[in-house]
C-alpha cells in the first residue's frame, strides 16, 4: 500500500524517535536535507501537508510552492514563524500543539524566576570555580520570591499555568492582556507600565509575532525598576533585548531569566557575562513526556487529516 507523502520542512529533533514514526507511517520529503530545496519542492507538488516546527516555520514561498497544500501541522505552540497570510490566502489550515505543553513551560518559567530570585545558576557557578572552598566572600543575598507581587503579561493557557502555581507561592497577582478575562479574579492592569512599576517579578508569556514587537520596551523595563526581575518564555521579539542589556548592565533592572532570545540562537554577549541574569536555549516544553505529547498530537493532526476526520487543534487564521 502507498503511504501518504507528506513534507517536512525541519526535523523533530528535540523530540527522541518523532521522525522516525512519520517515517513508518507517511512518505516523508526532507525539505532541510535536500542539497537543492526548489527542486525539491518541484518533487512535492501533489503533497497536501506539511508537518514543521515552530522554530522552522513556513514561509510563503513554499506554501505558493505546493499547489495542492490544505494543511500545516506544527509542532508547537507558538506559529508567529509561519506566514498565516499565505496560508490564508491559499485556504490552507494550520494546526499547533497547544495544552499539552503548559505545565512545563510554566515550570520552566517558574524555575528562571527562582533561579533569578535566589541566584541559583550564580551560586552553582561558585561551588563548581571552588570558590566556597577558597572563601572568596558571600555570594551576594537573593530577594526573598513567597508572598510578592507577580505581574504576567499575557494571561492565557500557559498565563494561567504560571498564575496557578504563584498562588501555591501565596503571591498577589495581576495581569496584562489583549482584553481583560472575565473568568479570573486577578486584577486586570490596562497600562504595562503601571503593571511593572507594582510587580517585583514580571512574567513575559504573551504570543510572539507583529503584535508584541518589542511590547516591553525600555520604560517597562525601568518601571520594573533595580529590585525587578522579567522572565521571558514568550518569544525573544516580545522585549526590546538592546534596552534590556543596558539597563541590566546600569542596575536599572534587577535581573532576567531568559528562554527566547530576539535573533536565536544568539544570545548577546552582555548577557553572558551577568549574574543577575539565567540563560536557557528556548527549552520551555522539553522535557520527555511533553515533547512526546507534542509529536503525538502533530500525527494525530495529520491522521484525522488523511481519514477525512476534524482536526484536532486547528488555529483559526
Ligand atoms: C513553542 O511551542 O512555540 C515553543 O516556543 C517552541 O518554539
Amino acid at each position: 500500500m502507498t503511504r501518504p507523502r507528506i513534507l517536512q520542512i525541519g526535523s523533530l529533533a528535540g523530540s527522541p524517535g518523532a521522525d522516525t514514526r512519520m517515517r513508518e507511517q507517511y512518505e516523508v520529503i526532507e525539505l532541510w536535507k535536500a542539497g537543492d530545496r526548489q527542486a525539491c519542492l518541484q518533487s512535492a507538488a501533489d503533497v497536501e501537508v506539511i508537518v514543521t516546527t515552530a522554530g522552522h516555520g513556513c514561509k510563503r514561498e513554499v506554501i505558493e510552492s505546493l499547489p495542492n497544500l490544505k494543511v500545516i501541522c506544527s509542532w508547537g505552540v507558538g506559529y508567529d514563524s509561519i506566514d498565516l497570510e499565505a496560508a490564508r490566502e491559499k485556504g490552507v489550515l494550520l494546526t499547533n500543539t497547544p495544552d499539552v505543553l503548559n505545565d512545563c513551560v510554566a515550570d520552566e518559567a517558574w524555575g528562571l524566576l527562582i533561579a533569578c530570585a535566589r541566584g541559583i545558576a550564580h551560586a552553582d557557578r561558585h561551588v563548581r570555580a571552588n570558590n566556597w572552598e577558597g572563601k572568596r566572600g558571600p555570594l551576594p543575598l537573593g530577594t526573598r520570591v513567597s508572598g510578592k507581587k507577580l505581574g504576567i503579561v499575557g494571561l492565557g493557557r500557559i498565563g494561567l499555568a504560571i498564575a496557578k502555581r504563584g498562588t501555591g507561592f501565596d503571591m498577589n497577582i495581576r495581569y496584562h492582556n489583549r482584553t481583560p478575562r472575565n473568568d479570573v479574579t486577578y486584577q486586570y492592569m490596562n497600562s504595562l507600565e503601571e503593571l511593572a512599576s507594582w510587580s517585583d517579578f514580571l512574567i513575559i508569556a504573551t504570543v510572539g509575532g507583529s503584535g508584541t514587537q518589542a511590547l516591553i520596551d525600555r520604560s517597562v523595563l525601568k518601571a520594573l525598576g533595580p529590585n525587578g526581575i522579567v522572565v521571558n518564555i514568550a518569544r525573544g521579539s516580545v522585549i526590546d533585548e538592546t534596552a534590556m542589556v543596558e539597563l541590566l548592565a546600569s542596575g536599572e533592572l534587577g535581573g532576567a531569566g531568559l528562554d527566547v532570545f530576539d535573533k536565536e540562537p544568539r544570545v548577546p554577549d552582555e548577557l553572558k557575562k551577568m549574574d543577575q541574569v539565567v540563560l536557557m536555549p528556548h527549552v520551555a516544553s522539553a522535557t520527555t513526556e511533553t515533547r512526546k505529547a507534542m509529536t503525538d498530537l502533530v500525527l494525530a493532526n495529520v491522521e484525522a487529516y488523511f481519514s477525512g476526520k476534524p482536526l484536532l487543534t486547528p488555529v483559526s487564521n
